[in-house]
């Protein structure tokens, strides 16, 4: 599983990275940055996909 992050939606809520934040983090304007390249190891995925299931903007999804 690997994170897919469209930087267009995002709107910088936030939630991901105060939700997961070994896996994103913000930029200087509050816009997300996936910290992780790849695939997930096992114990990030679900974090990964909480971290989809609470964006507002579905800017994130979590894929095979
Ligand atoms: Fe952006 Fe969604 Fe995170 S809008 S800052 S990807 S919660």
């Amino acid at each position: 599983m690997h994170i897919v992050f469209d930087r267009e939606k995002c709107q910088g809520h936030g939630r991901c990275y105060a939700l997961a934040p070994d896996l994103f983090d913000a930029d200087d304007e509050g816009y997300a940055l996936v910290l992780v390249s790849g695939e997930l190891a096992d114990d990030q995925v679900a974090a990964a996909q909480l971290a989809a299931d609470n964006c507002p903007e579905y800017a994130i999804t979590v894929e095979a």
